[in-house]
């Protein structure tokens, strides 16, 4: 049996796990939601989020991958075979959006390109809507292909492909260690020189405008915890994986903290840029900012757009800001790809080069259907429920299977031993009680809320079949990857030690 993969240096795995926490939901989703949620209000929630939840998670993950030397199905499965299946869940809801989120990075791909001629033109709305993704009807009606989109998504498996293919040092880190800072200075860049602009402070006014009464909506925390999870790509199965990857001599705790506080301070920086962009483009137009605001991918696709034509040197401006979404997008999908190939290398011992071409090539068969005229409504369901049902749930079947039915404090003095500040009993607090109850309240009230009123509107139909299905069938599939054996197929790291 070969040795496992390592990262070369520390600094290799830094850049990783940023990478892949920094992605599209950096850039365009965490401003929204902070607008949307309260503002400056907002902040509250998640800065509490980020550390009473967000954190204690890393360090849990990064604890148990780097303890268990696996990927997520492993690691349950070291610590109980009936466990295993939570593995397996974790690793198919990052299946399901690695076949969409790379369709949002095709569109990013695809923007690069136009920004260089502004080809949306004067109207970015009916340019995206018609011209681009040739939107159809409603979520039953799948068109055809669009053939920009089916290459610009090609491109990005192929990078993904690359990257996996040659491996955790040679290529995973490699990728890191090149687009992180790349996309770093690309957005320092262009947050400096928007703030410049007219009207930029009235936009980050806007964003960081506490609206109090906003904290007693139990929404804006729900949005909180989402954003934070997703964002950190904790949950899905991705942490666990990177961190099986680290030396026995690592430190946990330090390492966690960082990939956290970069995470979330950049998502600041985003947020800024973004807001002051539309601070520019109200002042332009003469109304306010909240009237030239939208959220999803209307921000990054319309309204952004729209902004552009307005700036001077739009050139600049759109191509930066769209390769940066590019570049956070793809490393953040290479992550993606990665928890699933290390989950199936351990279990089933195939090659890394077999397991890389045969998931890239069925995940880029899949991805085909966001490429079709329909696509945008498949992918807004689709999103809606994994993130919902499929990282929520699999979050909270991790942390209370290790807080509550397994000795968390083994897990901490395993962390405390090999770093280089200790965390105390407030984390194992932060876990077993803020955490799992959060992540409950969550659950329920997505729940409720999608029972008592159809997401955005859609017929049932489509909700049930690309939704709720969705989330059923990766459940029901985790089972059956599981096996009747459950642990047969990994070679061990034999320690329940830690089961109660
Ligand atoms: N963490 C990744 C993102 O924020 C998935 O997009």
């Amino acid at each position: 049996m070969a040795e496992r993969e390592q990262w070369g240096s520390r600094v290799g795995f830094i850049f990783a796990a940023v990478g892949s926490a920094i992605g599209l939901g950096n850039i365009w989703r965490f401003p929204y939601m902070a607008y949307e949620n309260g503002g400056g209000a907002f902040l509250v929630p998640y800065i509490f989020a980020m550390l009473t939840a967000g954190i204690p998670f890393m360090v849990l993950e990064f604890g148990l991958g780097h303890r268990f030397r696996g990927s997520a199905p492993k690691v349950f499965a070291s610590i109980d075979r009936r466990w295993e299946w939570v593995g397996w869940f974790q690793v198919l809801v990052a299946a399901v959006i690695s076949v969409y989120y790379v369709a949002v990075i095709g569109w990013t791909i695809s923007y690069t390109g136009f920004a260089f001629s502004q080809a949306w033109g004067s109207d970015p709305k009916g340019f995206f809507y018609g011209e681009f993704l040739g939107l159809t009807s409603g979520p039953l009606e799948l068109g055809g292909l669009r053939p920009t989109i089916f290459a610009a998504v090609a491109l990005a498996w192929g990078i993904t492909w690359l990257a996996c293919m040659t491996g955790v040092r040679k290529g995973i880190e490699r990728a890191g260690k090149i687009l992180m800072p790349v996309l770093f200075l690309m957005v320092l860049v262009l947050t400096v020189r928007v703030l410049s602009l007219d009207g930029a402070a009235d936009g980050v006014n806007w964003l960081f405008k506490p609206d109090f009464s906003r904290l007693m909506d139990y929404k804006v925390w729900v949005a909180a915890y989402g954003q934070i999870f997703f964002s950190l790509s904790v949950g899905f199965s991705i942490m666990l994986a990177y961190s099986s990857y680290l030396p026995a001599k690592s430190d946990i705790t330090n390492n966690a903290f960082m990939t956290v506080f970069i995470n979330c301070g950049f998502s600041m920086m985003a947020g800024v840029m973004i807001f002051s962009v539309l601070g520019y483009m109200a002042a332009q137009q003469g109304v306010l900012v909240k009237d030239v605001v939208s959220g999803g991918v209307g921000l990054a696709f319309i309204t952004i757009p729209m902004a552009i034509n307005l700036m001077p040197m739009p050139v600049f401006f759109g191509t930066l800001f769209f390769l940066s979404l590019t570049m956070a997008g793809v490393s953040s999908h290479i992550s993606i790809v990665e928890a699933c190939i290390a989950a199936f290398m351990d279990k089933f011992g195939w090659s890394r080069s077999k397991t890389t071409n045969t998931l890239c090539l069925v995940g880029f068969a899949v991805s085909l259907v966001f490429c079709l005229g329909g696509g945008l409504y498949i992918l807004d369901i689709v999103d809606h429920f994994v993130n919902n049902f499929g990282i929520l749930g699999g979050a909270l079947l991790e942390i209370f299977f290790i807080s509550w039915l397994c000795r968390l404090d083994v897990v901490r003095q395993h962390v405390n031993r090999i770093s280089d500040f200790a965390v105390g009993q407030w984390w194992d607090f932060s876990l077993r009680f803020l955490t799992v109850g959060m992540l409950g309240v969550l659950l329920i009230s997505n729940f409720y809320g999608d029972i008592a009123a159809n997401y955005s509107g859609y017929d049932l139909g489509p909700l049930l079949c690309y939704g709720w299905a969705v989330v059923l069938s990766c459940l029901v599939l985790s089972f059956v990857l599981r096996g009747r054996n459950g642990r047969a197929g990994f070679v061990m790291n034999n320690d329940n030690s830690i089961r109660r």
